[in-house]
Formats: C-alpha cells, sequence, structure tokens
C-alpha cells in the first residue's frame, strides 16, 4: 500500500528546556526565560472573565490590543500585527520574505527559532561569528550577499545575553543595503536599562526596512497564552495580514494582554525583581568563578571554564536537587548552562545548592 508522503523537512526541530523529572514533583523549573512572577492580577481577572464568551470568535486583526499597544508607544496601530507568540511573527515574515536561494543572516549564537523559521522557508541561514559571545556588526556585514535577503537579531540575545549598543544597531542598518530586512527582536528590553541601549523599535520605528518583533511572554508573564506583534512599515504589515491564518490570536490572550500592557505598577515590580535577584546572583557567580554575562535579560548563561565541575555534573547535581537549568547543547555553547531568574524561593533554592555544590 502506498501511503501519504510528507515532504523531506531538512531542518533541525525546536528542543524546549526540560519542565519535568521522574521523581520529584513541582520541579523548580528555571529553563524557559518564564516570567518569575507571572502576570499581573489585572491579567488573570481579565482571563477569567473571558470563560463565558469563548464560543464567539475572536477579532480576526486583534484591533483592540493594537490600539492598547499604539498608544502605550506612540505608533501608528496599521503598522501592528498581533500573532500567537512572536514566533509567529517570525514565521510570517519568512514566509512572506523567502524565496529558492535566498540568504538569512542569523549570528552564531542567535536565538535559534530566527533559523529555523528562515530554513523552513528555505532559505540558506548563514551564522555571522560572534566575538565573546557577543554579535559583531563587522562580522555580519562580511557575510552579506547579493542573496541576503533579511538580518535576524534579537536584542539583548537569547542564550547569550549579550547586545549590540544603540550607535552599533544604527550602524548596521545604515551599513546594510536598503533591500535588506533587518529584524530586530526586542524580547527582553523591558529588562535592560543600560545607557547605550536603545530598543529596536525606539530606535527604528520611522525606518521602513526594519522590522520589530515584540512578546508577552516574558516580563509580562504570558507565555502560556502565546502573545506576541511585529511592528514595520505599512506596505509590509499590509502583506502579513493577507497570508496571516484568520483568527490567529485567541480571545484570552487578548484581554489578557490589553490589561498586562497597561499595568505599570506590575511590571515596575517584575523590573525590580528581575534586577535585584540579577544582582545577587551575579555575585554568587562570581564567588565561585562561575563566568557570566552582565545583567541584561532574566536569565544568565553560565559558563564552567574556571570551575572545579563542568556543566554536566553541575546539571545533574542541580537536577537531583529538583532544579531545571538549560543546556546549551542544541546552541552548540560548550561547557555552559543558562539559568532563568526565578521567584524568591526558586533562587534562593539555586543559590544554596550552588553553594553546596562549589564548598
Ligand atoms: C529572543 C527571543 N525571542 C522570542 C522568544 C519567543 O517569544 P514568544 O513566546 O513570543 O514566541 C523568545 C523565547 O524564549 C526569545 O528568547
Amino acid at each position: 500500500m502506498i501511503l501519504p508522503k510528507p515532504k523531506k523537512l531538512n531542518i533541525e526541530r525546536y528542543e524546549g528546556g526540560l519542565s519535568k523529572l521522574n521523581k520529584i514533583d513541582n520541579p523548580i523549573k528555571l529553563s524557559a526565560n518564564e516570567s518569575a512572577l507571572g502576570p499581573s492580577p489585572k491579567a488573570i481577572q481579565a482571563f477569567e472573565k473571558e470563560k463565558n464568551i469563548i464560543f464567539k470568535y475572536p477579532e480576526s486583526d486583534s484591533s483592540s490590543l493594537r490600539d492598547v499597544i499604539s498608544k502605550k508607544f506612540n505608533i501608528n496601530a496599521e503598522r501592528i500585527i498581533c500573532g500567537a507568540g512572536s514566533d509567529q511573527i517570525f514565521d510570517l515574515t519568512c514566509q512572506l520574505f523567502i524565496e529558492p536561494e535566498d540568504e538569512v543572516i542569523v549570528t552564531e549564537h542567535g536565538f535559534i527559532m530566527h533559523r529555523i523559521y528562515a530554513s523552513l522557508y528555505k532559505a540558506k541561514v548563514i551564522l555571522a561569528p560572534e566575538k565573546n559571545f557577543k554579535a559583531s556588526v563587522d562580522e555580519i556585514l562580511k557575510k552579506v550577499s547579493d542573496r541576503t535577503k533579511i538580518v535576524f537579531i534579537a536584542n539583548p540575545n537569547n542564550p547569550t545575553g549579550t547586545y549590540l549598543t544603540s550607535s552599533e544597531m544604527i550602524n548596521l542598518r545604515q551599513k546594510l543595503r536598503n533591500d535588506i530586512l533587518l529584524v530586530i527582536d526586542d524580547a527582553y528590553y523591558d529588562f535592560l536599562d543600560k545607557k547605550d541601549f536603545t530598543s529596536g523599535l525606539d530606535l527604528f520605528k520611522d525606518e521602513k526596512n526594519v522590522l520589530i518583533t515584540r512578546t508577552f511572554s516574558k516580563i509580562y508573564g504570558l507565555a502560556g497564552l502565546r502573545l506576541g506583534w511585529g511592528y514595520s512599515s505599512k506596505n509590509i504589515i499590509d502583506s502579513m495580514y493577507q497570508i496571516k491564518p484568520p483568527f490567529n490570536v485567541n480571545r484570552a490572550a487578548l484581554s489578557a494582554g490589553m490589561e498586562a500592557i497597561a499595568d505599570n505598577e506590575w511590571i515596575e515590580k517584575a523590573f525590580q525583581h528581575n534586577k535585584l535577584w540579577s544582582k545577587k546572583i551575579f555575585s554568587v557567580l562570581n564567588e565561585y568563578k562561575i563566568q557570566t554575562n552582565e545583567f541584561t535579560a532574566n536569565f544568565f548563561l553560565m559558563h564552567f571554564n574556571k570551575t572545579k565541575k563542568n556543566s554536566e555534573e553541575v546539571f545533574e547535581k542541580l537536577i537531583k536537587k529538583g532544579i531545571i537549568l538549560r543546556k546549551m547543547t542544541q546552541y552548540k555553547i560548550p561547557n555552559a548552562l543558562r539559568l532563568t531568574i526565578g521567584d524568591n524561593k526558586s533562587n534562593d533554592c539555586f543559590i544554596e545548592c550552588i553553594r553546596s555544590i562549589f564548598k
């Protein structure tokens, strides 16, 4: 019998962090850069209210949420598109732009979903080397060819936790050909409070050849609802609407998202929590010669080259205590683990375990 045959896919599969452990109930999951405090209570209330109307389709173009976003960031609502996670915006972008033989540039340890979507649409993915785990504008520019269609960059980047400064980003856009789309993934921008950093949206909201993505999965704590958005020229966004699935963002995500983005007090609380713990954890890591990035987001990439125990041993020891970190195998970063800043109890527990492992 000849059976239906899916086409051959030659693409890497996204490997999520572990979330369950065989012998331990309720492990401490610090492997997915989720929010430490969860969403604003107002977002939860909005989510609960929505349950009475889930038999109705959501808005097909997320217009209420786009209005709220447009007011908050002072941008044109017609240039915003919402998606089921910023993930869907990467998907739509690649679907819209990539033609056979096109090249997409990503950085050596850039966020993996960018390259996965690029290869899904059959682009040739070109890796630009990093310098000490930081993207390099020169190396990106060296990789540009006649076939380059898109350059993806997460700023700050996951999992390296490094960032390009405002002037480096401006330099990159200026030196790239005008017909190359620069996609800036702003997923962690809210955590980064440095004078030499500006978010992609603030830098490039008036440009026509930049697409910026934002997510509700990080500081807003709505990863489970899948909500994100993209911002670009009216022309690009209009074309995206043509290929977007009709009801791509669900009712609960839209309602909770509108409350989450408006609750500045909660956002500030989440920011302060992250800052406080990042400082504490950074100094503990330092004590044990675990090298890491300066604090830029809600995670640390920890290198174990100068420690007595390697990343594999540390990973296993933490697992025994019920703490799950993210291995860096898929990112091909040897002897390293990524740690998400968690809630008070999880962070205390992590610190206690690190002390006992390295004492
Ligand atoms: C750099 C970066 N961009 C985007 C995302 C995914 O966002 P979303 O949940 O909106 O798809 C992540 C999630 O870890 C990320 O690290």
